[in-house]
């Protein structure tokens, strides 16, 4: 529990009819429930002014420091209506704990674990009717937190606001959970050493844009990066942390080498193919080791994994002079049967034996 008390205003509401429309094809990011949550802090005053506020507009002064230096932190995370009729998220103390480690990097303040969860439960409390409940549907949560000082001066800001807004979602990717193309970046880098590369912050995803792009134009639908020293050594992707399996069922997956996001799909996935008897390894995987890998059958298989993404399997990585092509192999055998298990767990028809479940709104409530 937190101390601080949420005030609500209440908003316009979307009549049912118009709701259930955008429930039946939710797409990913583009719809935006009734309300929202507000907390301010000011280095003076803490944490304060905690409300539940019709969505909209937010009103920002043009010298705010986030619109200039992007002093900005987010997370993301996702509820899930389940066969009961319960809603549930998926393990937000972790989103809470990570928010706090970005926070540290971006010399934005900490905010107390429990104020976190307690803003994505009041806000779910007031759009539950959002929650879809269509296979592969979920509402999609978006805390973030901005810099909104007027001051042009390059320095900490000593005023900042703490957000959640949620959107009903689909598959991330349109065509569903079809495997997807990646572009091996070798122009850009996103991370370097004592970078932001570990932190959740806008600026890794503006600078994820232009090989995005390149991408695109290579008709693949995400970004590979590598390492900017050795361009060899496999980061993650623009939005989604990076696993390949081999032959003999082993799943490797580059380690958290302060580059990269400590994915809670990542961290999940490793307990769950460690429970089934998997080895896994954390370690610095190549690009050249994935080549010969695929090249010699010794590794079958690869995935995207995050809350936006879930576990999207991989049918390709394509770079200017070479492609690695799992073709009709694609999806793999284990990739689908991790995200059974793990969508399992998260929509409620999977016993949840780790307790990453945090029931929102009860069952019959
Ligand atoms: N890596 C990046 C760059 C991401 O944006 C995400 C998505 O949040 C992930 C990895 C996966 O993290 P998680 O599983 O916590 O969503
Ligand atoms: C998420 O998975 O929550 C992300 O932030 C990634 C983004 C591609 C939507």
């Amino acid at each position: 529990m937190t101390d601080l008390a949420f005030t609500r205003t209440e908003a316009q509401r979307l009549s049912e009819a118009e709701r259930d429309s955008i429930l039946a094809d939710p797409g990913f990011g583009t719809r935006f429930t009734d309300h929202m949550v507000s907390i301010v802090w000011t280095r003076q005053g803490g944490w304060h002014d905690a409300e539940v506020v019709p969505y909209g507009p937010i009103p920002m002064d043009p010298a705010s420091s986030v619109l200039h230096y992007g002093q900005e932190i987010f997370e993301g995370l996702k509820a899930y209506r389940r066969p009961d009729g319960s809603i549930v998220a998926f393990r937000p103390e972790e989103n809470a704990r990570r928010l706090n480690e970005s926070a540290k990097r971006l010399a934005l303040p900490q905010l107390p674990e429990e104020l976190f969860v307690e803003a994505v439960h009041q806000l779910v409390r007031v759009d539950a009717d959002w929650v879809p409940g269509g296979d592969d549907q979920s509402l999609y949560l978006r805390p973030f937190m901005i810099a909104d000082e007027s001051f042009l001066g390059v320095r900490a800001a000593e005023r900042a606001r703490f957000m959640v807004i949620a959107s009903p979602a689909g598959p991330y990717f349109t065509g569903g959970v079809r495997p997807v193309s990646i572009w091996l970046s070798q122009t850009h880098a996103r991370a370097g050493r004592g970078g932001t590369g570990a932190a959740k912050c806008g600026g890794n995803y503006a600078a994820s844009l232009a090989p995005q792009n390149e991408a695109a134009a290579n008709e693949c639908q995400q970004v590979l990066f590598t390492d900017s020293a050795t361009e060899d050594t496999i980061d993650e992707l623009g939005g989604m942390n990076l696993f390949l399996v081999r032959s003999d069922g082993t799943l490797l997956t580059p380690r958290l080498n302060g580059n990269i996001l400590d994915g809670i799909t990542r961290k999940s996935l490793i307990r769950l193919a460690k429970d089934r008897g998997h080895a896994v390894e954390e370690r610095d995987i190549t690009v050249t080791e994935w080549r010969e890998g695929a090249a010699d059958g010794t590794i079958v298989e690869a995935f995207a994994c995050g809350t936006a993404a879930v576990i999207t399997p991989i049918r390709e990585l394509k770079a200017p002079d070479f492609t690695i092509d799992f073709g009709d192999s694609a999806p793999g055998e284990l990739t689908m049967s991790l995200r059974e298990e793990l969508t399992g767990i998260q929509f409620g028809t999977l016993e949840d034996r780790h307790g990453w479940l945090d029931v929102i709104v009860p069952a019959g409530a």
